[in-house]
């Protein structure tokens, strides 16, 4: 029975939240594997707007079940405020599963974060500052805490030490900062114990049953592509698998298991932090596609730097991810250009490279190679078909979906939950 893979194709914010709420109706599951409230998935449903960061965006569908996976990463206060904040607006949030494996952000991984950053100084990452990679690194180093830690207080009380001997050491030494106490984050881990106990389960165990009973689970990826932690534009990436292959380890639900993998594409580029970016763009053109995208982050408020739509990176994504289709978002944003720069390729050192190249020297250097694609003027946001879209958008389409090499089953041609032409059926 179907398991549905849905990550971002780019650098994040390609509109993942909004395709997920759209398949919502279709499937009985949607599980988040990676990441943690360093995501920020914007829907719109009729006149409402969300925000989420944590939470899978098929809480929003009241048939599906709502699951975080072993591989994300908690932090209880940020569950426990959006949570409230959702049945504050008559959501109800109680089919909502966490995994017992699923790995902890505690306030010192907060607090690691953010002093790294300053320590980096103009070297910095441009973290979220939500604690993400160092928590992840404690996963690494075998120091993390997990939800299922918080059930026995002796164990608890270990594994936080075990945590914090180098931590304070680092923190006091190097980082001029105080100690911080075993038990007073011991105290505070401990608080969050039985408000989570009802949504802990053996997620793996969940997830394999519902796929023997034929029910449709649907992964929602967090972040994108290239930030990947080993296929992105390292060290400018976040510390997870966002893509496809994280959808296993983070769930516990095997590759052969996954029928579709679903690639989230903006019809043209955006990243949040620092890091290479060939299709940047510094002119008014960046500015319009910023103001008519709406492109500033979700969790941080960032501007989000925007750029062109880059072939190069839609392509990579198709290879890396094994990609079976791609959902084409914001199609719209691009009406009232006369003529739309597509980059196709670059040129690195005088030579024309059409591959994604492995080195990050290489990378650094490429300059974006463009084709010209003709533009409309017409308000697509209407349209309910291909057929419906001007001449010109329709081409553009095709022409993305030439160069990227899967695809294109739905497009996105507005916020709402019903602003989207349907192409060829997921489900
Ligand atoms: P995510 O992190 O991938 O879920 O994406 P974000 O929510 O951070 O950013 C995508 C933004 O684009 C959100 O504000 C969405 O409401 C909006 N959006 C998604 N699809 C479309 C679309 O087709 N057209 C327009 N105009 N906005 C869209
Ligand atoms: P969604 O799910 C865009 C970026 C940060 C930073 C880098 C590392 O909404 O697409 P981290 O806090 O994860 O260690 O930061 O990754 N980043 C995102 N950029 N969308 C996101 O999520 C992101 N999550 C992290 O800006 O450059
Ligand atoms: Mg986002």
């Amino acid at each position: 029975m179907p398991a549905l893979v849905l990550l971002g194709a780019q650098w994040g914010d390609e509109g993942k939240g909004k395709a997920t709420d759209l398949l919502g109706g279709s499937v009985d599951y949607v599980v988040r594997y990676q990441g943690g409230n360093n995501a920020g998935h914007t829907v719109v449903v009729g006149d409402q707007k969300y925000a989420l960061h944590l939470l899978p965006s098929g809480i929003l569908t009241p048939e599906c079940t709502p699951v975080i996976g072993n591989g994300v990463v908690v932090d209880p206060s940020v569950l426990f405020s959006e949570l409230n904040g959702l049945n504050e607006r008559g959501v109800d949030t109680s089919k909502l599963l966490i995994s017992g494996n699923a790995h902890i952000i505690t306030p010192y991984n907060v607090t690691v974060d953010k002093v790294t950053e300053r320590f980096l100084g103009k070297r910095k990452i441009g973290t979220t500052g939500r604690g993400i990679g160092p928590t992840y690194a404690d996963k690494i180093n075998r120091v993390g805490i997990r939800v299922q830690d918080l059930y026995d207080e002796s164990i608890l009380t270990q594994k936080v030490e075990a945590a914090l001997d180098g931590k304070n050491q680092l923190l006091t030494k190097v980082f001029n900062r105080r100690a911080i106490e075993v038990e007073q984050i011991v105290e505070e881990l401990l608080t969050y114990a039985d408000r989570l106990k009802p949504y802990v389960a053996d997620t793996v165990l969940v997830l394999n049953q519902a796929l023997d009973d034929d029910k449709v689970v649907l992964f929602e990826g967090g972040q994108g592509t290239l930030l990947d932690i080993d296929h992105g534009t390292y060290p400018f990436v976040t510390s997870s698998n966002p893509t496809a292959g994280g959808a296993c380890t983070g769930s516990g639900v095997g590759p052969t298991k996954i029928s579709r993998v679903i690639g989230i594409l903006k019809a043209y580029t955006t990243r949040v932090g620092a890091g290479p970016f060939p299709t940047e763009l510094f002119d008014a053109d960046g500015d319009a596609l910023r103001r008519i995208g709406g492109e500033r982050g979700v969790t941080t408020g960032r501007d989000r730097r925007c750029g062109w739509f880059d072939a190069v990176i839609a392509r990579y994504a198709t290879r890396v991810n094994g990609l079976t289709d791609f959902f084409l978002t914001k199609l719209d944003v691009l009406t009232g250009w006369e003529e739309i720069p597509v980059c196709v390729a670059y040129e690195i050192d005088g030579k024309r490279v059409e591959e994604l190249p492995y080195s990050q020297t290489d990378f650094h250097h490429a300059k974006p190679i463009y084709e010209n694609l003709p533009g409309w003027s017409e308000d697509i946001t209407k349209a309910k078909t291909f057929a419906d879209l001007p001449k010109n958008a329709q081409a553009y389409v095709k022409a993305l979906e030439e160069m990227s090499g899967a695809p294109i089953s739905a497009i996105g041609v507005g916020p709402g939950r019903t602003e989207t032409i349907e192409v060829n059926s997921f489900i």
